[in-house]
């Protein structure tokens, strides 16, 4: 019998080393070198029986031919708009998140809609568990396939056998090659199960969509290097409070990463929600203070967004502060901006921030809105709920102008907005709004226009 061979790879970036070492010297985090049982053989392919493997030919740009039908529709739109127009065809996606965000459902529901022939390869749940699930979220789909297996070469002998168009594999982590003994969820396996997986992907053009966990620090585990292996990198997130679950890309080789999809999760399953300002805007009778409206975009689209401050006199010596959705660093320094540049005695008072919904906002624009919220919550006066705001704040006070302001004006107009706070720097080419505009340039301009 061969010598069992080990290495030391570090869990955090995926670097080998032939002994352990305290820190590893390529991400110099401490204590990530972990000792893992490999054993490789010379033979390595996704598919042992057949090599169809052929050498590749070196080809001018204008030789290579593009199918028109190298999108895959995914029938599910939010999904196809954060891809960029649908699944490609021979790319891998891996799409992270928490435990219990609905990865699972999200995907098992696209397989379960989908017009093509998938196969769904489980290494969390058995077969009923997932029939269970389907039930729950009432899809029954015959063309999508059911398989509970762990192990690569066995799900490449079930691929042989099925030949499915789109492939989706819960979880990254629970697969294993034979070629190396490794346990499951290793940095050595994840490596080696993922490129079998886009060496077999890219040999025969079908997509394989892969779910992977993520370590408590937020990132996917596993090696760093999974998330350059891979072409689309999707991120599962939301409050585990709230029913709202946004798709974000944070890679996209064949599309843009600044697209959005919201989906709410329900007792059936996840529900598309197209049209999301009017879900991000709390429902409420009497005008309350402390509330402002931001007119946001994710990407191409606009979004409504409410947020909510609370201030009050600070009971201990140093003041609160805190956000939810929102970058406590850019509260503190708007807070900042609000005591010197125009008077406002905050340092004595406790902040809080919350954007409704249970989402994270990082658009600039929301800045004005979250100084009006603070300053409304401050006078324990309201602000009239057909006003809304779009712009950045700058540290000398300044209210800067922010990109595609007419498309929030549309929006804001659209869903009965009377009134939209702009920064005076933003041109507008359509003079003809019914909405009316109004053109700040300081802080103080819009303490004057809210509350004297
Ligand atoms: P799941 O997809 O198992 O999460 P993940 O794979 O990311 O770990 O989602 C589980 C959660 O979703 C669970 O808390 C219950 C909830 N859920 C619903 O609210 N409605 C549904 O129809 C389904 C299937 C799940
Ligand atoms: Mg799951």
């Amino acid at each position: 019998m061969a010598k069992t061979k080990t290495s030391f790879f570090c869990q955090n970036c995926g670097a080998q080393y032939a002994k352990w070492m305290g820190q590893c010297k390529s991400c110099y985090e401490w204590n990530t070198i972990v000792e893992e049982v490999i054993q490789k053989e010379e033979k390595r392919n996704w598919k042992q029986t057949t090599s169809i493997k052929k050498a590749n030919k070196a080809l001018a740009i204008n030789e290579i031919s593009l199918d028109k039908e190298d999108r895959i529709s995914t029938k599910n739109n939010e999904l196809n708009r954060v891809l960029g127009g649908g699944l490609v065809k021979g790319s891998m996606l891996l799409l992270g998140g928490e435990p219990g965000i609905g990865k699972s459902t999200l995907l098992l529901q696209i397989a379960l809609t989908m017009p093509k022939k998938v196969l769904y390869v489980s290494g969390e749940e058995s077969q009923s568990q997932i029939k269970m699930r389907a039930e729950r979220i009432q899809k029954n789909n015959t063309s999508c396939l059911i398989l509970t297996e762990t192990n690569t070469q066995n799900i490449f002998r079930a691929i042989e056998e099925v030949t499915p168009e789109v492939i989706v594999i819960d979880s990254i982590q629970t697969l294993y090659t034979d070629y190396i003994d490794a346990s499951p969820g290793s940095i050595s396996q994840i490596r080696e199960t993922t490129a079998e997986l886009i060496k077999f992907a890219k040999e025969t053009a079908t997509p394989v969509l892969l779910i992977g966990h993520i370590t408590k620090d937020g990132n996917i585990a596993g090696p760093k290097i999974l998330e350059h292996m891979v072409d689309v990198v999707l991120q599962f997130e939301g409050d585990r409070n709230h029913t709202y679950r946004i798709l974000r890309a944070n890679k996209n080789r064949f599309g843009s990463t600044s697209e959005l999809g919201i989906y709410e999760m329900q007792s059936i399953g996840l529900r598309e929600v197209d049209n999301p300002s009017e879900i991000l805007i709390s429902q409420k009778e009497d005008d309350l203070s402390g509330t402002a409206i931001a007119a946001t975009l994710e990407g191409v689209r606009p979004l409504m967004i409410e947020v909510q401050a609370l201030v009050s006199t600070a009971v201990y010596g140093t003041p609160q502060r805190s956000a939810t959705g929102y970058d406590l660093k850019r509260l503190n320094m708007l807070l900042a901006v609000l005591e010197k540049r125009a008077g406002f005695r905050l340092g004595a008072k406790d902040v809080f921030l919350n954007i409704a919904g249970g989402i994270k906002v990082d658009d600039p624009a929301i800045d004005l809105a979250v100084i009006s919220a603070i300053l409304s919550s401050n006078e324990d006066e309201a602000i009239p709920q057909d006003f809304c705001f779009a712009a950045e704040i700058g540290l000398a006070g300044e209210i800067r102008p922010v990109n595609r302001v007419e498309q929030r004006i549309l929006e804001a107009e659209k869903l009965g907005f009377h009134k939209i706070f702009i920064s005076k720097f933003n041109k507008i080419s359509k003079p003809n709004y019914t909405i009316k505009i109004v053109k700040v340039t300081k802080v103080e301009d819009i303490f004057a226009n809210l509350f004297t």
